[in-house]
């Protein structure tokens, strides 16, 4: 009897995902494109607690279990381009949740992220990191346009010239003479460190130890910051739970001490920025993020006292929202494509040897007045290498929208293209692995190779090719492009440059080991990634590489 009671909750649950499963798979055979059935989707809260512990069935026999890759928002990270090449640019993930259309076909990227007016993020995902308050990332239409107004004000060429200054002063600081072996996890939080100093200090005017617990704090802010970033997606369970303390298992006790931090580091940053503007006059050059988005705030709230419309500036949950969202999407983004972007010109020595050629042209030969606005555009091999390496290894693998009202979405089909229509409540996800390792790159598209983002003016100059359209497109475009794009190409400039105007990166070998098996081995390890908030090695401590000195540091 009481076996009964105890399993028909259960059966009453698959019995009503079992429905659900068919309804949507009735509805996406219209799409006329292959589908992939998924028991659980990348949306379900519940089951992201629980995907580690189903992880073996993807060894079972007969292909069982090749749905469970398809169970994570990051999927494509794993993927690659292995589904593309077997089913086509577009297919879709059935699951009892909802259907996904996953595409790489390029009119269908260049629809959907072209006009993201028609194609807004859906809720579920747009909430995920609105925590602390809506943000520019979490609005659609125009609360979207009200706080994309105010932060993108952030961004300026005086802000990229601070983040060119800070990241070298910041690598000249890392101590490669002492510890010049490191695995690729210690690259990986090298570049943590230095990619959070560079935020703080350009983003927040904070100059202060990042690692260590300050007074009235209980986490360092590298550490609250890291956790919540580590542990983000269980924060959607976090914040379905209204359970007390006690009742919380410890990681979400943990998370929750995270949380509580951090807004304790942003409220200071603001405080302290408020004080500072209080007492200091404008020192023209030298304005953080913050503070021009505090700036930006004032100004629109003055203008409001004058005016009748609506409110454009934002609250303070808000702010705060922005803070965090930017060092969500500016630090974790920009300290993966540096941890990939070093092994990677280790695995390719004639590919190094070409970027310190340009290094040592233009960057040990600089000037120190204006060293950012001369010397950064001609460090057009540097950005390609950024370019190669987000292509192969994107933090943005899926991004995710949904139309307002039925709308047209071109697709491939086995037969050609034509087009469909999706209705409101269905997903479209730009699989940007499969545009970025697609076979319209040649057969070469997935060997590191920087030198096909160069090309030569008319007038025998170098000079960056980017292909047109969403062929490839990290930062996505459009009106709703990244708004740090040129802010994070500054830093990975900045720090390539300075890091090999004074060191070589070799590959580090086993004892024994021939130097192309050492290579063989390191690639092996970076093509094993997985994502979580951005892309993220498998096997970090199996490979890792050799800073060999080039030339004494450059003053
Ligand atoms: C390699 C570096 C970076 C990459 C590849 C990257 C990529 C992206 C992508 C793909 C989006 C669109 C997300 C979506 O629409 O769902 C985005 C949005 C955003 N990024 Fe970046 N980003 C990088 C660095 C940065 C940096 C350094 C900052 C700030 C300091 C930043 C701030 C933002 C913000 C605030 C948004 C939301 C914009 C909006 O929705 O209007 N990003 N980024």
């Amino acid at each position: 009897m009481w076996t009964y009671v105890l399993l028909a909750p259960f059966s009453l649950f698959f019995a009503y995902r079992a429905c659900n499963l068919l309804r949507n798979y009735l509805a996406a055979r219209r799409y006329s494109v292959p589908i992939i059935l998924l028991p659980v989707s990348f949306e379900d809260a519940w089951w992201i607690p629980l995907r580690p512990l189903f992880s073996w069935v993807e060894r079972l026999p007969f292909n069982l279990g090749s749905w469970y890759i398809f169970t994570t928002m990051g999927w494509p990270t794993e993927d690659e381009y292995r589904t593309v090449s077997r089913l086509g640019e577009t297919f879709v993930l059935c699951s009892p949740t909802r259907n996904t259309i996953a595409t790489c076909y390029p009119p269908a990227l260049q629809k959907v992220f072209g006009e993201h007016k028609n194609w807004p993020q859906p809720e579920s995902q747009s909430q995920m990191f609105a925590f602390y308050g809506q943000n520019v990332s979490s609005t659609n239409g125009a609360e979207w346009q009200r706080h994309r107004k105010i932060t993108a004000r952030a961004f300026s060429e005086a802000t990229c010239r601070e983040a060119w200054q800070e990241t070298v002063r910041r690598v000249k600081s890392v101590d490669f003479e002492r510890e010049s072996e490191r695995t690729l996890g210690r690259v990986r939080t090298t570049f943590d460190l230095l990619a959070m100093q560079v935020l703080a200090n350009v983003g927040f005017g904070q100059d202060i130890e990042l690692t260590s617990v300050p007074p009235g704090h209980r986490e360092s802010l590298m550490g609250s910051l890291g956790f919540i970033l580590e542990h983000v997606m269980l924060t959607l369970v976090f914040n379905s739970l209204k359970a007390p303390d006690i009742m919380l298992p410890g990681i979400l006790k943990r998370l929750k001490v995270s949380v509580a931090e951090f807004r304790l580091y942003m409220k200071e940053a603001v405080l302290r920025h408020m004080q500072a503007s209080k007492t200091k006059t404008d020192q023209p050059g030298r304005t953080s993020l913050l503070e021009a988005m505090v700036k930006a705030n004032e100004a629109e709230k003055q203008q409001l006292q004058k005016t009748t419309s609506r409110p454009s500036y934002l609250t303070e949950s808000e702010l705060y929202g922005n803070i965090f969202v930017f060092n969500l999407a500016g630090y974790e983004t920009t300290a993966s494509t540096l941890t990939f972007a070093l092994p990677y010109l280790a695995a390719h020595p004639e590919t190094q040897d070409w970027v310190i050629e340009e290094v040592d042209r233009y960057y040990v030969q600089r000037s120190t007045d204006d060293e950012y606005e001369n010397t950064y555009p001609k460090l057009v091999r540097c950005l390609a290498v950024m370019h190669e390496t987000l292509r192969l290894a994107s933090p943005a693998p899926l991004l995710v929208r949904s139309p307002n009202e039925p709308t047209e979405l071109p697709v491939s089909t086995s037969d050609g293209p034509t087009t469909v229509t999706v209705d409101p409540g269905t997903l479209v996800g730009g699989n940007f692995y499969g545009a970025h390792l697609s076979s319209r790159w040649g057969p070469d598209a997935e060997t590191f190779d920087p030198k096909r983002f160069v090309s030569i003016s008319s007038a025998g100059e170098e000079r960056v090719a980017v292909p047109e359209g969403p062929m490839y497109c990290p930062w996505i475009f459009g009106t709703r492009v990244c708004p740090g794009k040129k802010f994070s190409q500054v830093e990975f400039v900045a720090l390539i440059a300075q890091i090999m105007s004074e060191w070589k990166i070799d590959v580090l070998r086993l004892e024994g080991e021939d130097e192309q098996v050492a290579r063989g081995r390191l690639m092996g390890v970076l093509k094993e990634k997985y994502f979580n908030i951005s892309t993220h090695l498998k096997r970090p401590e199996d490979a890792g590489v050799r800073f060999v000195r080039r030339r004494r540091a450059h003053v």
